[in-house]
């Protein structure tokens, strides 16, 4: 977290309108509003005070008396301009910093709430997506709550000042030149509507393009041998059309407004002079009341033009912010409701036989068909269960929902003994480390790497290598120039997959958790690797649970599971599974085979 800017709510259900962001975001920075609406009152009192001075002036030229004895009034002016700088610098600063400090929290928020969700939730935002509602979809809050603020309160506190100013020099005039000004309002309000639908659809496909851009970048390689950029390029050109279009529909519309403006800014002008004018020449009122009075108008004019920007602000900010709620709203894990009550209830029975327990699991992706069902297995304390099963029998969704990076149904899979629906994600995956099939590597260095999620410190040297050692790839590391500190590229590009598998394993192992969960992961291992692999994770003596297509990897488990389209078809020591799975390996080669 950012220490100049404090969360002060670190929650962020409840941010799906313009207000319940104010409450939580800006209400927490009252007092930087509150110098900064102080600052700006009196910027507006001493501007008010120029025209009564230019008037002064005026009205000595016109009445042929001595102009130098005005010579004050005209170095207060000047004086009254540098003091305005200093004082609109601070109304500025002051109602800006809330802005950004609401940037900010908003960004620390969803970012530390979008870690803890389980993945499928989000999945169907896009990676891209994502990134856009968390940059320019914030941006527009902090415009509104920053810009748009200072321009609402300029616009109360310019106009009523004026207004007042106005009204006591001649009533009449200030009814006449006001009301093309409202005019303009009126106007302003009914296109409105239409502006915020343009703004919406154009921060829509803003997201959509990020989305495929980012992809593109992501997968540049299978684009470019697939020979697929045009496609690629033509697709990114239809987004971006949509959204030159939908910006060129906000443009006409402002286009429309804002020259709009200035013809009932020139009405007003236009009253001035002709019923002024007449006052004037019947003596009812002074030349240089007249010229004050035109000073006010032109001040007023563009508080009542800025109202049309304030609601074209307003109409960005709210489509954003219910982008941003969308976001907010995604429940993290039922954990949160009840976390007293879990906390407590999660203290490890070291007692039960029964380390892990999975009951009567059956589960399908939301609107999708039944993945896996009635699953029932236990895994003892420090035994090995294996787990075999062609490619879409379930194995990674198993391993996905005990680790609850997808939630798991009620009262399905327990760890010692209690629900893991109701445990605490980071606490049940401090106790299973989990080997993801496609091993995930940070563009880091080895070593960072390695340490994920532990404080630099907490890790011994002589523990990285025990654990790279284990993970048979010191070797590898040492070789490298920069050994430990050798940095791996996006996503570990510079690495084998076979290395990749490792160094992943590797910082399995480095965490020293009670159950380890190995998802097919030394796929890209050779025999003799793969041997002494097996004998380094052995030596353990952590629960360990491996899913493998290879036999011979399952071969120390004590018990194995064989999986086919979600179920378990079969079990038992490897002794006794061993034919069947050799069958089932058998026709699964045939089956490839036949593939066309
Ligand atoms: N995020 C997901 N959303 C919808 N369906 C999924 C998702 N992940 C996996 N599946 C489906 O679940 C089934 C099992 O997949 P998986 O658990 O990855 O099998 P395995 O690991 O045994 O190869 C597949 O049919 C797959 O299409
Ligand atoms: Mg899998």
């Amino acid at each position: 977290m950012n220490p100049l800017f404090k969360s002060k709510t670190n929650q962020t259900q409840d941010i799906s309108t313009l207000y319940s962001i104010g409450v939580k975001y800006a209400v927490p920075y009252w007092k930087w509003y509150f110098w900064g609406i102080l600052a700006l009152i009196v910027t507006n009192l001493i501007m008010l005070q120029i025209p009564q001075l230019t008037k002064l002036i005026v009205n000595a030229i016109s009445d042929g008396g001595e102009i130098l004895a005005y010579s004050n009034t005209a170095l207060s002016i000047m004086l009254l301009g540098l003091v305005l700088i200093v004082i609109r610098t601070i109304s500025r600063v002051c109602i800006f910093w809330p802005g950004r400090a609401l940037e900010a929290n908003i960004k620390d928020d969803l970012f530390c709430h979008i870690l803890e969700i389980p993945m499928n939730r989000f999945e169907s935002f896009g990676l891209g997506d994502l990134t856009s509602r968390l940059s320019n979809d914030v941006t527009q809050l902090r415009v509104f709550f920053a810009f748009g603020a200072l321009q609402v309160l300029n616009v109360i506190f310019m106009s009523s000042f004026t207004i007042v100013k106005m009204t006591s020099i001649d009533s009449t005039l200030t009814t006449l030149t006001v009301l093309p000004l409202v005019l303009m309002l009126v106007l302003t309000r009914l296109v409105m509507p239409k502006l915020y639908r343009a703004t919406r659809d154009a921060t829509e496909a803003t997201g959509r393009l990020t989305n495929r851009v980012t992809e593109a970048f992501h997968h540049v390689a299978v684009i470019q041998s697939s020979a697929a950029m045009d496609a690629f390029v033509h697709r990114s050109q239809t987004e971006s059309k949509t959204i030159f279009d939908a910006n060129m529909r906000t443009v006409k519309i402002r286009n429309l407004i804002f020259p709009l403006m200035s013809v009932m800014a020139g009405l007003s002008q236009f009253s001035i002079l002709l019923w002024g004018g007449f006052q004037v020449i019947s003596n009812r009122l002074s030349v240089g009341d007249l010229l004050a009075f035109s000073i006010y108008v032109g001040m007023l004019v563009f508080p009542f033009t800025s109202i049309g920007l304030i609601l074209s602000i307003y109409q960005r900010a709210k489509p954003s912010a219910e982008r941003l709620a969308a976001i907010a709203s995604l429940p993290k894990d039922s954990f949160v409701e009840h976390s007293n009550e879990i906390v407590a209830s999660s203290t490890p029975s070291n007692d039960a036989a029964a380390l892990l327990e999975v009951k009567n699991l059956t589960f399908a992706f939301p609107g999708g068909a039944k993945v896996l069902t009635d699953i029932n297995f236990v895994v003892k304390r420090g035994s090995r269960v294996g787990i075999y099963g062609s490619i879409g029998s379930g194995k990674s969704t198993l391993f996905n929902l005990i680790t609850k990076l997808h939630p798991p149904p009620k009262n399905t899979i327990f760890l010692n003994g209690v629900d893991t629906s109701t445990l605490d994600p980071e606490h049940l995956r401090s106790e299973i480390a989990y080997a993801q099939q496609t091993p995930l590597l940070f563009s880091d260095t080895i070593r960072e790497n390695l340490i994920l999620g532990f404080d630099p410190g907490e890790i011994s040297e002589s523990d990285l290598h025990e654990a790279a050692k284990c993970a048979q790839i010191l070797d590898e590391i040492n070789g490298f120039k920069d050994g430990w500190d050798t940095v791996i590229g996006e996503s570990g590009v510079r690495l084998s997959g076979g290395q990749r598998q490792r160094l992943a394993l590797a910082r399995i192992l480095l965490r020293k958790s009670k159950i380890i969960i190995l998802d097919d992961v030394l796929s890209a291992v050779d025999m003799e690797t793969e041997r002494q692999l097996i004998a380094g994770i052995l030596s353990k003596k952590s629960t360990l649970i491996i899913a493998s297509h290879r036999a011979s990897i399952l071969e120390p488990c004590d018990e194995v599971l064989i999986f086919e389209k979600g179920t378990i078809i079969a079990r038992g020591p490897y002794s006794a599974v061993k034919d069947k799975i050799a069958n089932l390996a058998a026709t699964e080669a045939v089956a490839a085979r036949e593939i066309p």
